[in-house]
Order: C-alpha cells, then sequence, then structure tokens
C-alpha cells in the first residue's frame, strides 16, 4: 500500500490517526504552497483594477475556474459558481432556482440520507411555497430500493440527493434517479461533498442539473465551495446574494444583473481558495480516480472485516462493497460514541461522533448518534490497526457497565 502521509505537513513528526476526513481533509503541501504564492506574488482584487496585479488575480481566478469546469466535464467555465461552501451552493439554489420555480402542491423529492445543507434550506422553500417536501427511505441493506423511486412523479420539480452519504458510505445510483425525474421534468442536484475526493464526476454523462461540492473535503482550502450548473438554467435564475460584481447596471430604485456566473458571485471572491482548490484537483488528478479507489477499497474492506470480528461493535454498512466508499459508522454497544470518541483521542484517533448532520437519517434509524470513521488518500492499514486497538481499550474501560 503507498504511503501518502509525506505529502501532508500537519502528519509530519506526529502520532494523530486521522480518520474524520468526511469532515474535512488534511491539505497537502502542494495546496498550502499554492495559496501562500497566490497571496505573496498575485494577490489583489480580481475583476476591479486596470492594473496589472489585479489583471493577474484576475487570471488566476479564471483559471481555477476552467480547471473546475473540466475537473466536472462540465460544457462550458460559465458553468461553474464559486461559493463560501456546499451549504452556500445549496441555499443558492433553494432560494434562487426553488423560489423562481415552485408553486403550491408541487414536491421536492430528498433521500433520508441527505446532510442538512440539503435539507433544512428545502424545509424553509417549501414552507414559503407551499410545496411538499418527500423523502427516498432506505431499506435494511442502507441503500434506496428501486420502488422508493416510485414516488418521483409528475408532481416532482425538484430531486436533490447526494451521490455518497456522509454517515453510511453508500453510493446512491444517481443515474437511475436522473432518468427517472428527468422523464416528469423534473431537475436533479447532486450533493458530491463525500464523494469528490474518492470517484470522479462526469456532469454530461451523469446529466444532472446541478451539482455541489466543497474544496475542504478534498484536499483544498476551507471557505470555498463549487455551484456546478447547466448554463441554460443558471441563466433563467434570479440572483442569491446581491452587491458588487454580480450587476450591470445599476440605478436608485432598480438594478440587472450580470450573466453567469457573475451574476451568482457577489462580493470579492475568494481567489486564494478558488486557486488553492484548482490545486487540489491538480493533487488528484496527478493520483489518479482508480488509484484512489484501489486504496480506499482496500481500507474499507479491511476495516469493516477487523469491525465485524468484535463482538462488541454494532455496524451500519451496505453489505454491497461496490456501493460503499470512503465513510464507516459504527456503535460499541452500550457505550455513547462521544465517550468513545474521547478514548480514542486519548488514543491518538480522531473520529467523528454524534448525528453528523444528519438527523432524520438517525431518527429512522432509531438511533441517536453514531461513531464515524472516514478516509483519506493518507490514510493506512496501521491506522486501522491503532483504531482497533483502541476500540479494544474502550471495550475494556466500560465493558462491566454492559449489559
Ligand atoms: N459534513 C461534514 C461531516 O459529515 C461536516 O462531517
Amino acid at each position: 500500500m503507498n504511503n501518502f502521509k509525506n505529502d501532508f505537513p500537519i502528519f509530519k513528526n506526529s502520532k494523530t490517526i486521522y480518520l474524520d476526513s468526511a469532515a474535512t481533509t488534511q491539505k497537502p503541501q502542494a495546496v498550502l504552497s499554492a495559496v501562500e504564492s497566490y497571496y505573496k506574488t498575485s494577490n489583489a482584487n480580481p475583476h476591479r483594477g486596470a492594473y496589472k496585479l489585479s489583471v493577474e488575480a484576475t487570471e488566476q481566478l479564471n483559471k481555477a475556474r476552467h480547471e473546475v469546469a473540466e475537473f466536472v466535464w462540465a460544457e462550458r467555465d460559465e458553468e461553474i459558481v464559486f461559493t463560501k461552501n456546499a451549504t452556500e451552493a445549496f441555499n443558492l439554489l433553494a432560494y434562487s432556482y426553488g423560489l423562481d420555480n415552485l408553486k403550491e402542491g408541487d414536491e421536492v423529492i430528498l433521500s433520508i440520507m441527505e446532510h442538512h445543507s440539503n435539507l433544512v434550506p428545502w424545509q424553509k422553500v417549501c414552507k414559503i411555497k407551499k410545496a411538499n417536501l418527500k423523502y427516498l427511505y432506505i431499506n435494511s441493506n442502507f441503500e434506496i430500493p428501486d420502488e422508493e423511486l416510485e414516488k418521483i412523479t409528475s408532481k416532482t420539480k425538484i430531486v436533490s440527493v447526494a451521490l455518497v452519504s456522509n454517515v453510511l458510505g453508500t453510493i446512491n445510483n444517481v443515474e437511475k434517479i436522473v432518468k427517472k425525474a428527468h422523464k416528469v421534468g423534473a431537475v436533479v442536484i447532486v450533493d458530491l461533498s463525500q464523494s469528490v475526493a474518492h470517484m470522479p464526476f462526469n456532469a454530461s454523462k451523469m446529466g444532472v442539473d446541478f451539482a455541489v461540492f466543497s474544496s475542504h473535503k478534498m484536499y483544498g482550502p476551507m471557505g470555498v465551495g463549487v455551484l456546478y450548473g447547466k448554463y441554460r438554467l443558471l441563466n433563467s435564475m434570479s440572483p442569491f446574494l446581491m452587491g458588487g460584481d454580480m450587476i450591470e447596471f445599476v440605478y436608485e430604485q432598480d438594478a440587472t444583473f450580470a450573466l453567469p456566473p457573475n451574476k451568482f458571485e457577489a462580493g470579492t471572491q475568494n481567489v486564494a481558495g478558488a486557486v488553492g482548490l484548482s490545486k487540489a484537483i491538480e493533487y488528484i488528478k496527478d493520483i489518479g480516480y482508480d488509484k484512489i479507489k484501489e486504496h480506499e477499497d482496500e481500507l474499507i474492506r479491511y476495516s469493516t472485516e477487523k469491525l465485524k470480528k468484535l463482538d462488541f461493535v454494532e455496524l451500519y454498512a451496505t453489505n454491497n462493497a461496490n456501493n460503499h466508499t470512503a465513510v464507516v459508522s459504527f456503535n460499541v454497544k452500550g457505550v455513547h460514541p462521544h465517550d468513545v470518541a474521547t478514548i480514542l483521542d486519548f488514543n491518538n484517533v480522531c473520529i467523528r461522533s454524534g448525528n453528523h448532520c444528519a438527523q432524520p437519517l438517525l431518527r429512522f434509524l432509531n438511533l441517536d448518534s453514531t461513531c464515524r470513521i472516514s478516509f483519506g488518500i493518507y490514510n493506512t492499514k496501521e491506522d486501522v490497526d491503532k483504531l482497533i486497538e483502541a476500540l479494544k481499550i474502550v471495550y475494556e474501560k466500560f465493558k462491566k457497565y454492559i449489559k
């Protein structure tokens, strides 16, 4: 197994076993250097200055947009909107597309696996428009069965689902959802937040109308996210945030707006973030998704096998390895996940515990919270061994209380 840890300064001379990449990935030196170099040599406000340095900042922003467009196989660079994060991109879609297109009695369909960022904005907009929010539920194998897709009908106007669940690691069959949704004239939004570090996304091939992801979950900096949208749709939508750089003409009482993507990028853009994101894309491309998949599939296989051997552990994962990536949720029977995470931390193992911003899913599974491990390219089988050793320590400490 390759060891990519050397690419990441945070692991240098450190005992940290980082198993929380679904929350945020660590950053390779190449990304850190790109951000630093932008600020050291090219920093100015893009689109606003006639001087060379501002033109240089604008060019760096345009170049980053082009890299992202190629990365997701967009038809043109103007289909890429930079946001603050995936959450802001979902709010943009709910307020701009949702408010403009939903009417009373229409339906918005989500999966029960959605992160709150792809759920709470739709609740708000559905309430305003008197539209109904419906869910695709999962079966006992933690997957959406085909029958659930029958809920997509002529009343459906928007279907918004994650490609990969941030709690279960289940890979959803988005192609099937797109086919069904497009047949009834609904648009499809896909949340790539948990897939983008692990598997490619081809907008043209998958045929989705919009896609959303965050740079910080794919080895890039925090504070920059991406909305991909078909140009025709972006062009038809009202702007979300108002202010500088998103306008055409401004009068005392009214304004006209710029074309996409500028229409959706009010205020000074996070150029350094975009530059860092494009370096992260380069980092992923240099390794290659095939190699990433091989490395991480091996970690999933190894960790689930080891966890299954611990009879004090309950696992929540599909048994279909082809539909599972990068995330494993489990509980130590009778021990609260926050206690598990705290004891693991005493042993230098970082995991996430809680409801993972997916309360409706946890409620559906009849759980309060889980422990969650999630992998990045830097993890190794030794990291999994350290986790398993630490879980045995948890069990030893708590077994007298476990009935
Ligand atoms: N969405 C992030 C997670 O699942 C924060 O941990």
